[in-house]
This record gives structure tokens, C-alpha cells and sequence, in this order.
């Protein structure tokens, strides 16, 4: 029987699903990679490292029992805009800088002062901010300037493991769309953007759509992950926009929130609508012919894995000896205090801020502590802060007059029962979950089936596979007290920053 491979790159691992065309997955595995941050604001990892772990993903599904012959295509989703820097002899010269690290805000004033904020907003419909591919190239020039001279090839994660799996280089529309070197809207790199910021546009690899097949695995490749040397690679997509086709967010008045390491709230478009002020980004769907717009949050699920690494050593402890995951006891705790957590108030901003802020110097804060306050109320203020901040982008998609009708929950968040009733709960309007919640992957394996002509478009892998779970309806009682405490949340943010920046300047 034909199988759909897809894996996506992400920053805590390689998640690797075989996928049947019923939407059942047959075979699944994960394998883990770390993030090094050398100095404050830097997070990188080796490409080499995500290699080694998709090859470990790879040599698990086969131990599982998959056969490499049974793989039709095989799909690649990655996290957004973590520029890989490849040499003339295509060998990766220092380590990948990631989309979570925020060296380059000097960097991106000097983009936004160059191109302007009108070719900015008209061409890469989005703003200069820390996360994405060009600031963090500018930067090698100015503080790696021998590294600069060296780099002839700009790569994204899964292009990387595309490139080492296939000999290709190629990215496609959504992952260039993370770059700020892409004109969004007329989908090809953006020549006005490249000649604002003097960057050669050889360094950029030719775009292709995500159903497209980028070249088949290598006999070297084939050798090192124990898949079939022939097998077609797709071109992938971006990993939010993978997971909006897992999840099924293919038309317009359907969004998601995600809540995984980034928090993530996406909302489908069918035509290319930027937001004038840029609050939002807008990207290249997965989907063919379609955008999202988009607000992320930095650290979502990696607040909570803060607390539970900085804090929760007793509770880690109890888990390994009760062979429980130790998120499903936090969430448990959590759910034994009230909604609002009896007055404390997170704000998620440990790495700083992308959306609704943009501002790589705004902090965490644990607001409204009392005497009366245990571990527990800090978990759920943690997860409703989250929460909030999702819908700060919810609040942003409707001003632009989208009206969504349907919200999908994916990510390692949509797993706690207790945060569905939150999310629900705060956003005020009924949300769904998956069958599948590694969206990502997932969506990257449907992108191998219509790429392999298991289903003639993704409409149809979707329709097909695509299998909602439960419907969880928000609680009247906490949607009125979420009601009085978001004004607070947001007004926290608007308090503090100048504090938030000269703590900044004092560390
Ligand atoms: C999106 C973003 C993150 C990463 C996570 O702009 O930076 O969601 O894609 O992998």
C-alpha cells in the first residue's frame, strides 16, 4: 500500500508520520535536537544535527516495521526562516541562526531604513523583525564579515535536509515568504528588496509550489536514512503553513491557533491581503493560489517548558516514577484552581515579543502574586497567558474584517485538555481538535500524496484525511471572567515596557 512520508524540522526535534491515504498514520517517530545560545538574544543549532535526527527519525519508522518501497513521496515542513549559510563547495560554514533568536534588531532597523517601509509592506508584506531570514544576513556581513565572504548559498531548515537528501537546491513559496526577501504577493523573489539591502540574488535558490517534486533521494542518501534512493521529494512548505494544510485550513473563515514551542494564530486567505500596518504577517499558503495571515508568539509552549524545567524537578521525578508525561501532570494541577487563577497574570514574553509588540526587549512577567498562591495558579496563569496572546492575533485577524468561523487547535498545547477549555474559553467561541495533532508533518505528508498523484489537489488530501476531533464549547462563567482580565493583560504589556527595555540595558 502506498504511503505519504512527511517530516518536519522543528526546533525541539524531527517528527517523522507515514501517513496512509485514509488519513491513518501507519508509523510515527521523533528525535530530538538542542538549541545553542553562545550569547543573551542568540539561539542556533547545526545543520548537522537536524540531519542526524531525521536520519535517527528515518531508521526508527523502518525498526517500526515501514518499508522504504511502500513510500510514494516524501514531504518536508520546517520551522520558518532559520537561515542555513552554505560555502561554494556547498558545506555549511557556521551554524544555522534561528528564527527564535533576536541578535539582529540593529539589523533590521538598517532593512526598514534601506528599503523603506513601503516596499516592505508592498513586496514582502511584512516588517523587519528579528526572527526572519534578511536581518540575520545582514548581520554575518557586519560582524562575520569573512563568514559573509564565504556564503554562496542561503538555505532554510527543511531546504537543507531537502539538499542532503536529493543534491537540490530549492525552497518553496511559503518558506521564501519567511525570508523578507520575497515579493508575497506576485510569488518571486523581491529584486527591489535585494538591490535596497546589496545582497547578490545568486545566493537564493529557485522557488518551486509544495506539491511540486524537487528531485528523488540520492543512492549516498538512500544509504544513510534507509529510504528507497528514487523516492520523489516535494517541495514542503514552511511549518505553519504544512500545519494549516494538516489542519484542514484551506478556505477562508478557518484559522488556527497552535500552540507548540512558538504560539502561532493563522487564518487562511484566498486572495493576498496585507495588513496596511503590518501587525500581522501575510504569507504564502501551502495551499496553491492562497495566503494567511499570521500573529507569533515567541515563547508559547516554551514558557511552560521554562517553568517545568526551572521549577518542577518534583513533579519531573513523580512522572518518571508513574511513567506519565509530566505536562499532563502540570496541566492536572492546573486544572484544580479557578479561571483567572485567582488573580495572577502572565505575560509570555520571555524571549521578547512578536505579535501584537514586535519588541525583541519586552519580558515575562508574573503578575499579582499573593501569599495565596501556589505552583498550580502559576501553571494555569502561565497557559492562560498563552492563551491571551493568541488572541491578541484573533482580535487583529477580525479588525481586518475576516470573519473566522472555525478554529482548529494544534500543536503539543492542543494535547491538554485543560488548555482546549482555555483557549475556548478565552478566544469566546467554540474551537476543534484533531485527530492528528502533529499538523505539521501531517500536512507536509498530504503535500507528498497530491505531489506522488495519490489525490488530485490538496482540497482533496484534505477532504480526505483531515479528521476533526471533539468540539469544545467555551463556559460562559470563565468567557466573563477572560473578558475582565484580557484588558488587563494587554494594559500589563503597555505599563511595563519602558521598564521591561532599561532592565534590558542593565543585563
Ligand atoms: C513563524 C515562526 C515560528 C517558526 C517555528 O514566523 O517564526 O512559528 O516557524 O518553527
Amino acid at each position: 500500500m502506498a504511503l505519504m512520508l512527511g517530516l518536519d524540522i522543528g526546533t525541539t526535534g524531527v517528527k517523522a508520520l507515514a501517513v496512509r491515504p485514509d488519513g491513518a498514520v501507519a508509523f510515527e517517530s521523533f528525535s530530538s535536537c538542542e538549541i545553542s545560545s553562545p550569547q543573551p538574544k542568540w539561539a542556533e543549532q547545526n545543520p548537522e544535527d537536524w540531519w542526524r535526527a531525521f536520519c535517527r527519525s528515518t531508521s526508527q519508522l523502518l525498526a517500526a516495521g515501514l518499508k522504504p518501497g511502500e513510500i510514494a513521496a516524501v514531504g518536508l515542513s520546517g520551522q520558518m526562516h532559520s537561515s542555513v549559510f552554505l560555502d561554494s563547495q556547498l558545506r555549511v560554514f557556521r551554524p544555522a541562526i534561528l528564527w527564535c533568536d533576536v541578535r539582529t534588531t540593529r539589523q533590521c532597523r538598517e532593512i526598514t531604513e534601506r528599503a523603506g517601509l513601503d516596499l516592505l509592506r508592498n513586496e514582502a508584506s511584512n516588517p523587519a523583525l528579528e526572527g526572519f531570514t534578511a536581518p540575520k544576513v545582514l548581520w554575518l556581513r557586519e560582524h562575520e564579515p569573512a563568514h559573509f565572504e564565504q556564503l554562496q548559498h542561503l538555505l532554510l531548515a527543511k531546504d537543507y535536509i531537502r539538499f542532503r537528501l536529493t543534491g537540490e537546491l530549492a525552497t518553496d513559496f511559503s518558506d521564501a515568504a519567511g525570508t523578507l526577501l520575497f515579493d508575497v504577493g506576485a510569488r518571486k523573489w523581491s529584486r527591489r528588496i535585494l538591490s535596497a539591502l546589496n545582497l547578490d540574488p545568486a545566493i537564493l535558490p529557485p522557488v518551486i509550489a509544495s506539491q511540486q517534486i524537487s528531485g528523488t533521494i540520492t543512492h549516498h542518501a538512500a544509504e544513510e536514512t534507509g529510504l528507497r534512493a528514487g523516492t520523489p521529494v516535494v517541495g514542503g512548505g514552511a511549518d505553519n503553513a504544512c500545519a494549516a494544510v494538516g489542519a484542514g485550513i484551506v478556505e477562508e473563515g478557518v484559522a488556527q491557533a497552535s500552540i507548540g514551542s512558538s504560539g502561532v494564530f493563522l487564518a487562511a486567505l484566498s486572495s493576498h491581503r496585507a495588513d496596511e500596518h503590518m501587525r500581522l504577517h501575510c504569507m504564502n499558503h501551502a495551499a496553491p493560489d492562497m495566503w494567511y495571515l499570521m500573529g507569533v508568539m515567541l515563547t508559547a509552549g516554551l514558557s511552560l517548558k521554562w517553568f517545568k524545567e526551572a521549577f518542577c524537578n518534583e513533579e519531573a521525578e513523580q512522572a518518571r516514577r508513574e511513567g506519565r508525561d509530566v505536562y499532563d501532570l502540570l496541566s492536572e494541577s492546573a486544572a484544580s484552581v479557578p479561571a483567572g487563577s485567582e488573580g495572577l497574570i502572565f505575560l509570555p514574553y520571555l524571549n521578547g515579543e512578536r505579535t501584537p509588540h514586535a519588541d525583541s526587549g519586552a519580558r515575562g512577567l508574573l503578575c499579582g502574586l499573593t501569599l495565596r498562591h501556589q505552583k498550580a495558579h502559576m501553571v494555569r496563569a502561565i497557559m492562560e497567558g498563552i492563551a491571551f496572546g493568541l488572541r491578541d492575533s484573533l482580535e487583529l485577524v477580525r479588525q481586518l474584517g475576516i470573519e473566522v468561523h472555525e478554529i482548529i487547535l494544534a500543536g503539543g498545547g492542543a494535547k491538554s485538555p485543560l488548555w482546549r477549555q482555555i483557549q475556548a474559553d478565552v478566544f469566546g467561541q467554540p474551537v476543534r481538535t484533531l485527530k492528528v495533532s502533529d499538523a505539521a508533518p501531517f500536512g507536509a505528508a498530504l503535500l507528498a500524496g497530491v505531489g506522488a498523484g495519490i489525490f488530485a489537489d490538496c482540497a482533496q488530501a484534505t477532504l480526505a484525511t483531515v479528521r476533526k476531533a471533539e468540539q469544545v464549547a467555551p463556559v460562559p462563567e470563565h468567557v466573563r471572567v477572560y473578558n475582565d482580565h484580557y484588558p488587563l493583560y494587554k494594559k500589563l504589556y503597555a505599563l511595563n515596557r519602558d521598564v521591561f527595555h532599561r532592565l534590558g540595558t542593565m543585563t
